[in-house]
């Protein structure tokens, strides 16, 4: 039996305390319904992130979490990976400004952006400096601060997004067993970026008063579209790691699949030839916080005794780009 190399020692959530519900959107004018939005997403509620609880704030309140729960101190932290579509600054990174917040002095740090997908691409990130022996600890973390980036105008989007954060530490598998990171995989497809992207305010096209005017350096989304090819990339994506963790559905304890949409993960499910009872879904209370999704809902699971050591957990994510990932590991 190969031992992996790297395994969760730890993890930790971070979430503002305001929650926003379906019914809240009336009092800022939107015209929507819980019954409307419950039905196409399966999303009840969404947390809503104050001036205070940065994307920095929520990513340091998982990590302290998970450090906490895996032993560590911030001085043994190697790197800081941090995902995140919604930096609190455009410069530097969030993830220098998380190393600063945590005192983790022997750190590095940097930023991942891949959108949805983005906290699986740092898990396998990590893996890989663990493998080369650059590093032994690192703190990998999803944060997403999404009420910054989406227009409060546009029902289309704004009812799916939340605010939140994930965080685990992964530490070199020093135990011989063949608990951890069992198989990963990415994958992208930069054709199809206009889907789901914010068109102005980047590099390209700089901010301007006619940007802010017309709205577009807000999210913009062709809604079925995505979720026609979030179906069939997040299939590929589990398919994927069960052939290179060479295991069956059946071998499968628990499926966490990105929380974007009930009817994707259902979809995604079946098509892994998982039942639902093996499946989490927390869309209904946090709808869709990015790369933070599979972090939270990771913490989550083990907190709950869903899953505990010896279990076999796989994870499945699709973004914007677009993205896709997936991972399994065993706790
Ligand atoms: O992390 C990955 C990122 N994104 C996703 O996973 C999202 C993928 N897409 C989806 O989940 C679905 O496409 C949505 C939930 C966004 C939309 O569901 P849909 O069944 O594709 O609806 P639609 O966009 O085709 O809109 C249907 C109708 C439209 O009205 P008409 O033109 O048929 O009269 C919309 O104007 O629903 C209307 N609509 C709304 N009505 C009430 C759109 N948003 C709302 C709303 N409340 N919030």
């Amino acid at each position: 039996m190969i031992p992996t190399v790297a395994r969760i020692t730890g993890t930790g959530r971070g979430l503002p305390s305001r929650i926003f519900t379906n019914d809240d959107f009336a009092s800022i004018g939107i015209e929507t319904s819980d019954e409307w939005i419950m039905e196409r997403t399966g999303i009840h509620e969404r947390r809503i992130a104050s001036d205070t609880e940065t994307t920095c704030w929520m990513a340091a309140t998982a990590s302290r979490q998970a450090m906490a729960r895996a032993g560590v101190t911030a001085g043994e932290i190697d790197a800081i990976i941090l995902s995140t579509a919604t930096p609190d600054r455009l410069l530097p990174a969030t993830a220098v400004d998380l190393q600063a917040e945590l005192g983790a002095t022997r750190a590095a740090a940097f930023d991942i952006s891949a959108a949805c997908s983005g906290w699986l691409y740092g898990l396998t990130v990590a893996e890989g400096m663990i493998a080369s022996g650059a590093i032994d600890t690192a703190l990998v973390v999803g944060a997403e601060k999404m009420s910054a980036i989406i227009d409060w105008k546009d029902r289309s989007t704004c009812v799916l997004f939340g605010d939140g954060s994930g965080a685990v530490v992964l530490q070199r598998n020093k135990s011989g067993e063949r608990a951890g990171i069992l198989s990963t995989f990415m994958r992208s497809d930069g054709c199809l970026a206009n889907l789901l992207y914010r068109p102005d305010g980047g590099a390209a096209h700089p901010m301007t008063a006619e940007i802010l005017e017309n709205r577009t350096h807000l999210v913009k989304m062709a809604g079925r579209e995505v979720f026609k090819h979030a179906v069939r990339e997040m299939s590929e994506a589990a398919d994927r790691a069960l052939d290179s963790a060479k295991l069956r559905a059946a071998d499968i304890d628990l499926l966490i699949p990105h929380q974007a949409n009930t009817r994707i993960i259902e979809a995604t499910a079946k098509h892994a030839n998982i039942s639902m009872d093996k499946v989490y879904v927390n869309v209904d209370r946090f709808g869709n916080t990015s790369s933070a999704s599979i972090p939270i809902a990771l913490d989550e699971v083990i907190e709950k005794k869903i899953v505990g050591p010896g279990s076999t957990v796989m994870m499945v994510a699709f973004g914007a780009g677009f993205t896709w990932a997936s991972a399994i590991v065993r706790l």
